[in-house]
C-alpha cells in the first residue's frame, strides 16, 4: 500500500514545566508515551484513509514499510532518547535546532514530504485526538487547507480563528490579537492539513515580525486565503481531543479523561465495573462476556480476561491471561502469568513472571508463585513460596511450604508429581523430586527425592520429659 498522507508531528518543545529528566512527549497517558499515542493515531488514520473504512485496523502499530503513513517527527535537542524509545521503520526523524516557531518546525520536515500527498500536522504533546476527528478534518479539507478548531469559553492563550461572513480569514495569536479579536472563542488547536506543494510555498514566505519573533505556522492561513483557497474547518466531538500537556497537572487531567474513556468503552461492551472512576488501564484490557471488576484495580500491558472472570478490589494485573470463570480475590498481584479456567486466586496472592496455572488451581492468601507450572486442581491455599517448580495435578501444598530454589549462586528446580500431598511447613531443597502420590509429613526438610506413594518425613522424634518443671523467678537480694 502506498503512502496516503504525510504526517508531521511537532515534538521539539522542551517541556520545561514538567520538571522532568524524561522528555515531555515520553510521559505516558494510560500507559503509553504521549508521542507513541500520536504516532499510533497517525498510523490508524492513514490505514483508515487507505482502506476507505473508518479506523479499519485497530492496531497497525507494528507498521513497517507497508505503512500508509509517512510520519516525520520533528524533535529538539536531545531527541535521541525519544528516538530510541519509539523508533520504527515508518518513522522519519528531523531535528529542529534552534526552535524558531511552529512554522519553522514544519519547514524542517519539508525535504521528506511526498508532494503528491497532503500533509497533516499533529503535536507530540496532544495525545488524545480521535482518529475519526482527524478523518473528518482530512475529508473536509480535500484539495484545500483545513484547520481543526474548537470553541472554548475561556480561550486564553490560544490562537483565535478570525472569520468574516463565516469564512476563515486568518489566525491571530493571542499576543498579537486586538481587544476585539481576543473576544473570539473559536480557537486553533494547532492541528491542520494542507496540500503539500502549497504548504511548501507558504512556509517559504513566512516572516517572524510578530510579538514572539517566531515563524508562526498559523500565518499560512491568511496566505491560503490570499491564494484563493477556502479554508475548511472541523471540530472534535470532545474538547479534550485538542488538549495539550505542558505540566504535570495537565498530564494528570488527561490521564483521568483517558481512563474515563476506557472505562466507558468497557461498560459499553458489557463489562461490569463497580465504579468506572476507579479503574486504571495502562495498556490494553480485553474482556470476555460478563467480566466483573471491583474498585481500584490496575491493569498494565496486555491483560485478557475470559468470560465470567471476577476481579476483586485492589488487584494489579500486568501482562496476564485469565481463563473463564476464574475469581481473583482482592489485593492480588499478577505479573506475566497465565491463569487457567475456574481458578481461585487470592486474596493477597502474588503470581510472578513465568507462572502458568492449569484449570481449577487455588492459590490462596500470602502464596507466591514464580516461574512454575501448576497442574489442574492443585491447591496452595496459604502462606507458601513455589518457585522454579513443576507441580502436577491435584497436588496439595500445605501452609508454610517453601521451595528452596536458590543456593546463593544458582537456581534449581523442584518437581512435584500428580496427587502428592506436601505437609505444612515443608522445605523442598531443590533440585528435588516428590513422586506421584507421595506424602510429605509436616515440618519435613526434603533434601533427597521422595519416592511415590509413600510417607517421607524428616523430623526429630517428639519426646516428653517427665517431671520437668518450669523455672521459677529467683527473688532479688538486698
Ligand atoms: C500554538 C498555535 C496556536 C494554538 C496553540 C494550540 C502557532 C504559532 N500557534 O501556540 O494558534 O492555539 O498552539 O496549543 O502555531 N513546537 C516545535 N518547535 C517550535 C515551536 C513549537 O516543535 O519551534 C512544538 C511544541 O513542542 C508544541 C507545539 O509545537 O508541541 C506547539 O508549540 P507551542 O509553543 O506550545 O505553541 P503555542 O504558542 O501554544
Ligand atoms: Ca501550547
Amino acid at each position: 500500500m502506498g503512502c496516503v498522507m504525510n504526517v508531521v508531528i511537532l515534538a521539539a518543545g522542551q517541556g520545561k514545566r514538567m520538571h522532568s529528566a524524561l522528555p515531555k512527549v515520553l510521559h505516558p497517558v494510560a500507559g503509553q508515551a504521549m508521542l507513541a499515542r500520536v504516532v499510533s493515531t497517525a498510523r490508524r488514520l492513514c490505514a483508515a484513509l487507505a482502506s476507505g473504512i473508518p479506523d479499519a485496523s485497530a492496531h497497525p502499530d507494528a507498521a513497517g514499510s507497508h505503512s500508509a503513513a509517512r510520519i516525520i517527527i520533528v524533535h529538539g535537542h536531545g531527541g535521541e532518547q525519544v528516538r530510541a524509545a519509539l523508533d520504527a521503520p515508518d518513522l522519519h526523524w528531523v531535528e529542529q535546532n534552534p526552535q524558531q516557531g511552529t512554522g519553522h518546525a514544519v519547514c524542517q520536515a519539508l525535504p521528506l514530504l511526498d508532494a503528491a500527498q497532503p500533509t497533516l500536522v499533529l503535536y507530540g504533546d496532544v495525545p488524545l485526538t480521535r482518529v475519526a476527528t482527524l478523518q473528518r478534518l482530512v475529508e473536509e479539507a480535500t484539495g484545500t487547507l483545513g484547520v481543526l478548531t474548537v470553541s472554548l469559553p475561556e480561550p486564553r492563550g490560544y490562537g483565535r480563528i478570525v472569520r468574516e461572513a463565516g469564512r476563515v480569514l486568518r489566525i491571530v495569536e493571542e499576543r498579537d490579537a486586538s481587544e476585539a479579536e481576543r473576544e473570539i472563542t473559536e480557537v486553533n488547536t494547532g492541528i491542520l492539513v494542507a496540500p503539500t506543494p502549497a504548504l511548501a510555498r507558504w512556509l517559504a514566505a513566512l516572516r517572524n515580525d510578530n510579538a514572539q519573533g517566531e515563524y508562526y505556522l498559523t500565518d499560512i492561513i491568511a496566505m491560503a486565503v490570499a491564494d484563493g483557497f477556502t479554508v475548511a474547518t472541523a471540530q472534535p466531538s470532545d474538547t479534550w481531543e485538542a488538549a495539550g500537556v505542558n505540566s504535570r497537572a495537565q498530564l494528570a487531567q488527561l490521564e483521568r479523561i483517558a481512563q474515563r474513556d476506557i472505562a466507558d468503552a468497557l461498560l459499553e461492551q458489557g463489562t461490569t465495573l463497580s465504579d468506572p472512576a476507579r479503574i486504571d488501564v495502562r495498556g490494553e484490557l480485553v474482556c470476555g462476556r460478563d467480566v466483573s471488576i471491583d474498585v481500584n484495580c490496575v491493569f498494565e500491558g496486555v491483560v485478557r480476561l475470559a468470560d465470567d472472570v471476577v476481579v476483586g478490589a485492589h488487584c494489579v494485573l500486568r501482562n496476564v491471561e485469565v481463563g473463564a470463570g476464574t475469581r481473583i480475590e482482592p489485593f492480588s498481584h499478577l505479573d506475566d502469568a497465565v491463569v487457567g479456567e475456574a481458578c481461585r486466586i487470592g486474596p493477597y496472592a502474588r503470581l510472578r513472571p513465568g507462572t502458568v496455572l492449569d484449570r481449577e488451581v487455588h492459590v490462596g492468601n500470602f502464596v507466591e508463585v514464580k516461574a512454575s507450572r501448576v497442574g489442574a486442581g492443585s491447591k496452595a491455599n496459604h502462606l507458601a513460596y513455589v518457585g522454579d517448580a513443576s507441580v502436577g495435578a491435584r497436588v496439595n501444598i500445605g501452609a508454610g511450604t517453601i521451595t528452596c530454589n536458590y543456593d546463593g549462586v544458582n537456581k534449581h528446580r523442584t518437581e512435584i508429581e500428580d496427587d502428592a500431598f506436601i505437609g505444612s511447613d515443608t522445605q523442598l531443597v531443590a533440585p528435588v523430586r516428590v513422586g506421584r502420590g507421595a506424602t510429605i509429613g509436616a515440618g519435613t526438610t526434603v533434601t533427597r527425592d521422595a519416592p511415590p506413594d509413600q510417607l517421607t518425613v524428616s523430623r526429630a522424634r517428639q519426646i516428653t520429659i517427665p517431671g520437668w518443671k518450669r523455672p521459677v523467678k529467683t527473688p532479688k537480694k538486698g
